[in-house]
């Protein structure tokens, strides 16, 4: 029950009426017998600064920050994990007594969902270069993934991600391949950071097909996910004999990670997992 020692965390963006998080992380909070509330708040452009130091002054455990405000929170923290650091983009903030502390728990989501493919290495196709594929290309090279190949529709932000990644790790590890041309080579693993498969934004039949084509039984995550049930790509790709994993295993992941680090306690992964399935019907 809420009462006067109930601690808040939050969800800050812009707009967020439509995030799962809050159903997600109320239910850790429940399942984990924490006295903690998570409240989600629409932080408009140019407010960011603002909300986060009044969320600090009002003792908050921590905040998550989402678009389009990633970026901006990377630039307001003191002190910012490596991982987030590769990023450039921070989506978990803690109110430390030495100032804000940023994470990057999309990071994390990737590398959870990855867990449940269980790709053997070698060589991963991402798909995209937006801030969700930053993530995921981080997640890929902190694995079983020594080098990466990268396709875009615009080849030239593929190109400034490769470039960023490559100059915050020291190494070469990022090819850039042509959109058109990306089911050529076989791969190991395949990662969809696009948007392609939103209902917005639904993929084009030619650029389904050579993708399925090329997965020749290899594993794919797709970050994308849609209420109720597996996105377009992952129903073709299970129908070709790959495993196939949707973007809600990631939302999980991702709000696990923000939820220890809300608490210090390990998350409650079953009852999360249960939340965002009732949250979706
Ligand atoms: N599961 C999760 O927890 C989670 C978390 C975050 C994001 N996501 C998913 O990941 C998606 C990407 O997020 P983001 O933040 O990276 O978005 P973003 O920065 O807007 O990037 C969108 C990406 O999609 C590509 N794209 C858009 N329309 C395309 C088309 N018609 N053909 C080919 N490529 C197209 C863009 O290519 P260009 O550069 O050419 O425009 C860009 O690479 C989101 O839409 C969301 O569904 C999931």
């Amino acid at each position: 029950m809420i009462g006067a020692a109930t601690r808040l965390a939050a969800l800050v963006g812009h707009p967020v009426g439509h995030s799962l998080s809050p159903a997600m992380q109320n239910a850790a909070f429940e399942a984990a017998g924490g006295d903690g509330c998570y409240l989600a708040f629409d932080v408009v452009p140019g407010r960011l600064d603002t909300a986060l130091k009044g969320l600090a002054a009002l003792g908050a455990l921590g905040a998550n920050v989402t678009l389009p405000h990633k970026e901006e929170a990377f630039g307001l923290c003191d002190w910012i994990e490596p991982s987030a650091r590769l990023v450039g983009a921070v989506n978990v903030v803690l109110f430390k007594e030495e100032g804000l502390w940023g994470y990057n728990s999309d990071v994390d989501g990737v590398r959870g969902a990855l867990a449940e493919l269980s790709p053997s290495g070698g060589r991963a196709l991402l798909l995209g270069a937006g801030g969700s594929a930053r993530a995921a290309a981080v997640a890929l090279l902190g694995r079983e993934f020594s080098s990466l190949a990268v396709a875009n529709r615009t080849a030239d932000r593929a190109r400034r991600m490769a470039g960023d990644i490559e100059a915050a790790l020291g190494r070469q590890t990022v090819t850039v391949l042509d959109w058109k041309r990306f089911h050529e080579e076989p791969f190991d693993l395949v990662v969809n950071a696009t948007s392609l498969g939103l209902a917005s934004n639904p993929w084009s039949g030619e650029d389904l097909t050579r993708l399925v084509r090329s997965l020749r039984g290899a594993p794919l995550l797709d970050l994308v996910y849609r209420r109720g049930g597996g996105t377009e790509l992952v129903e073709a790709a299970r129908s070709v004999g790959s495993p196939a994993v949707d973007g809600r295993s990631v939302l999980l992941h991702q709000g696990m990670r923000s939820f220890a680090l809300f608490t210090g306690c390990g998350a409650p992964g079953e009852a999360m997992r249960r939340a965002l399935e009732e949250g979706e019907r």
